[in-house]
């Protein structure tokens, strides 16, 4: 049977400028239908509408891979939209990295022709098929999209004369080798939120908050006044003055017009998307603004939500929402570090600092298999990782620590929450080629520190304002992430069965060698809350009392957390592990700077990217790097789940086959509760002061298939399916 490989990759014949064209194929059927399947992709973005009804939910077609070597495709049925004579209309966007992106560091790869391929295939109920792939028989028109572009809007004309039919040109020299069955998780809108109130600003300008820094695009009814052009502009906050602010958006104009024809049309953006809360209406009159007519559709892949939290405090409930927010802004068929500026690009080291959160939040098993795809597809032949995937070739660097790890990290929690092997079979090879490249780059075996480029404790609060990498020693960082990603790897790598002997060695002679040369030199940058974190939670130091008892007076000295991108997702659990889960509490309660609730009394409703996004004057930090939407702080949620609640999978028994719950309650929060669906099925923590002295209900509650160990003021208690509810005299944290 044919394929969509037999098809051959079109673009439009004619020069068109920037309107984006439209590819038509008119297919007659006189004999009854068993079935009908499109078959679709394209090098950009496409839309396509089968008899005018638009097919598929998925946005944003067919995905970013690292096209160059893997190019998604996608299979409809379209057997229920079949008429006699039928049309086939795709649009081509510019989509990601294959057509103009606006940022300097990509030039490069901007300068690439888009193009679509497609099949339509019929089966006759005789048994008779019939095929129509893009070839040179194809037509295409322009579209009324004059211009689109994933990070600076979209112009339509309503006016523009779409009739007209063009010649395509056959593209002979892309192979068709390169595609590959959908793999990711589509995109789609999955909410809609309504306009919740108009503003004046104190320059005058006029604009609707939506309530919630979202990912996705307005869908509003524009007027019907012919020739005139309205325009929507996006931005993520209000300046202290009340006005709009877009300067962290860099380059990324985020910017919709559209031309009215007289006729009153409902529009909303085909292949661009914009990171907003905020939109300002320009070229409106007052009496043309009605907020029923603006509606934010929100944009994510659609994984299945597996994780909740609630607790009584109104702050840190809201920090948790925040938390899955970013993480619906920013898993967008791959996970992007923020959705608003000229970059939303698979940034590894966010990625991996917020897996274990996402993992609970979510079921990103395809999500993620997929992207680890890319990662290794990305992969440098001498086992470096980019520090973006898919990887943009001109990038400057690759293999940072903490960056590269994601390698193993990502897969990591994938395998820990799920039980699911699969992923430690698909991503072997690139594992142990990252730990290998990490050996081959020691001042001695065991060391990773040698190589020329990291990133650092990125964004941490001990460096001073410009030093972005912060103060912790680079090659610190990056010999105790080869000791943490090798352990991993080994516990995976037994888990399908693989000899993990020479990995066991590196590891022995690895911690050796880092004893040797962090622990206990006594240099300042040795001595960091960063690495000290690391030091305890990935078990690199023979005493653990000392590394804490030095984390626990760094922070009582300043009063609050310096960590960043590398020490923050472990910061409170490396103070439970020590047994200071008091220390804990307060730094998540702390609602000055810096700390997680800073920004929630400052009304986010999604993660910054920086401590001091806002600072305490309510100006910004530099517009240079200044993301409301960037997940990584937002790694703390794991240890809501984890910790606050308290349901934890064993790493001996994972995706909670064995599960640990370990609730440590706090008078201060009221109670808590949590509840996860893994695969046995539902799992339940919960805890909640009775207002009776120490007086503390708890709830715990246990899929069939799974068992539980149950650890409680020191004493341990087994137990199997069902649900168990119980009274304790418990003074709490
Ligand atoms: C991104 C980060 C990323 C970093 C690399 C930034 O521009 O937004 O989140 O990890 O670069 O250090």
């Amino acid at each position: 049977m044919n394929s969509i490989k037999d098809a051959r990759f079109i673009r439009q014949g004619v020069d068109m400028g920037t309107i984006r064209p439209v590819f038509k194929k008119v297919v007659w059927l006189d004999k009854k239908v068993n079935k009908a399947t499109l078959f679709c992709s394209a090098l950009g973005y496409y839309e396509a509408y089968f008899n005018n009804q638009r097919v598929g939910k998925f946005i944003f077609a067919p995905g970013w891979t690292s096209y160059g070597v893997r190019i998604q495709y996608q299979e409809y049925d379209v057997t229920n939209m079949l008429e006699e004579c039928n049309t086939l209309d795709i649009a081509l966007g510019n989509g990601r990295r294959y057509h103009g992106n606006p940022h300097e560091h990509y030039e490069s790869i901007t300068d690439r022709e888009d193009a679509l391929i497609a099949a339509l295939l019929v089966e006759y109920a005789d048994g008779t098929t019939a095929f129509y792939p893009t070839d040179d028989s194809w037509k295409c028109s322009k579209s009324n999209i004059l211009e689109s572009h994933v990070y600076n809007g979209e112009t339509v004309d309503f006016n523009a004369n779409t009739d007209e039919e063009f010649p395509v040109r056959v593209l002979e020299d892309i192979s068709t080798e390169l595609l590959i069955p959908q793999e990711g998780e589509e995109v789609r809108e999955m909410a809609t939120l309504s306009a919740v109130e108009l503003i004046t600003t104190p320059k005058g300008e006029k604009v609707i908050d939506f309530g919630q820094n979202l990912t996705g695009y307005v869908e509003w009814v524009v007027p019907a006044v012919k020739g005139k052009e309205y325009r929507l502009r996006h931005a993520e906050i209000l300046d202290k003055d009340g006005n709009f602010y877009t300067d962290n958006l860099r380059s990324a104009v985020n910017e919709i017009k559209v031309i009215s024809d007289g006729n009153e049309h409902t529009y909303k953006p085909h292949f661009s998307y914009q990171g907003f809360r905020y939109i300002r209406l320009e070229n409106f009159d007052d009496d043309e603004i009605n907020l029923d007519n603006f509606k934010a559709l929100v944009v994510f892949s659609d994984m299945k939500r597996t994780g909740y939290f609630a607790c009584g405090d109104d702050l840190i409930q809201q920090l948790y929402e925040n938390i899955v927010w970013g993480q619906r802004g920013n898993f967008l068929d791959i996970p992007t570090d923020c959705n608003q500026r000229d970059e939303r690009l698979g940034w590894t080291g966010d990625a991996q600092a917020f897996a274990r959160t996402a993992s609970i939040n979510y079921r990103t098993t395809k999500f993620f298999k997929k992207w680890m795809k890319d990662l290794a597809a990305d992969q440098r032949p001498n086992g470096a990782v980019t520090d973006v995937v898919p990887d943009l070739h001109d990038w400057w660097s690759d293999g940072s620590s903490a960056w590269a790890d994601a390698a193993v990290i990502v897969p990591y929690w994938v395998y820990r929450t799920y039980g699911d092997t699969e992923i430690i079979e698909n991503q072997f090879e690139s594992m142990k080629k990252w730990i290998l490249y990490m050996e081959s780059k020691g001042s001695v075996r065991g060391l990773y520190d040698t190589h020329e480029c990291h990133f650092g404790d990125w964004l941490s609060l001990d460096a001073g304002d410009e030093a972005t990498g912060g103060f912790t020693d680079k090659n610190l960082i990056g010999s105790a992430y080869l000791v943490y990603s090798n352990r991993l790897f080994i516990e995976m790598g037994k888990a399908i069965g693989k000899d993990m002997s020479y990995f066991e060695e590196l590891y022995e002679i690895s911690l050796k060698e880092y004893r040797n040369k962090y622990i206990n030199s006594g240099l300042p940058e040795h001595e960091t809350q960063t690495a000290n974190v690391l030091a305890i939670y990935f078990d690199l130091t023979d005493d653990i009392n000392r590394e804490g008892a030095k984390l626990v007076k760094d922070i009582e000295e300043c009063g609050h957390l310096k960590t960043g991108f590398v020490g923050t997702p472990y910061l409170l659990h490396t103070l439970t592990k020590i047994g200071r889960t008091d220390i804990a509490y307060k730094l998540l309660f702390k609602k000055d700077f810096p700390s997680w609730l800073f920004p929630v009394t400052r009304g986010a409703t999604t993660m910054w990217e920086r401590w001091d996004g806002m600072k305490v004057d309510g100006s910004f930090a530099t517009p240079e790097m200044n993301s409301f939407n960037h997940y990584a702080y937002g790694s703390v949620g794991d240890w809501l789940y984890t910790t606050v609640a308290g349901i934890d999978s064993d790493e001996k028994e994972p995706g909670y086959k064995h599960i640990i719950f370990r609730p440590l309650p706090t008078k201060a929060l009221g109670y808590a509760k949590a509840r996860i669906l893994a695969e046995n099925g539902e799992i339940i923590s919960s805890w909640e002061y009775t207002g009776n002295g120490d007086e503390c209900k708890f709830s715990f509650t246990i899929p069939n298939g799974s068992h539980a160990t149950l650890y409680l003021d020191d004493e341990e208690y087994e137990f199997e399916s069902g649900t168990y509810n119980t009274v304790f005299d418990y003074a709490g944290i």
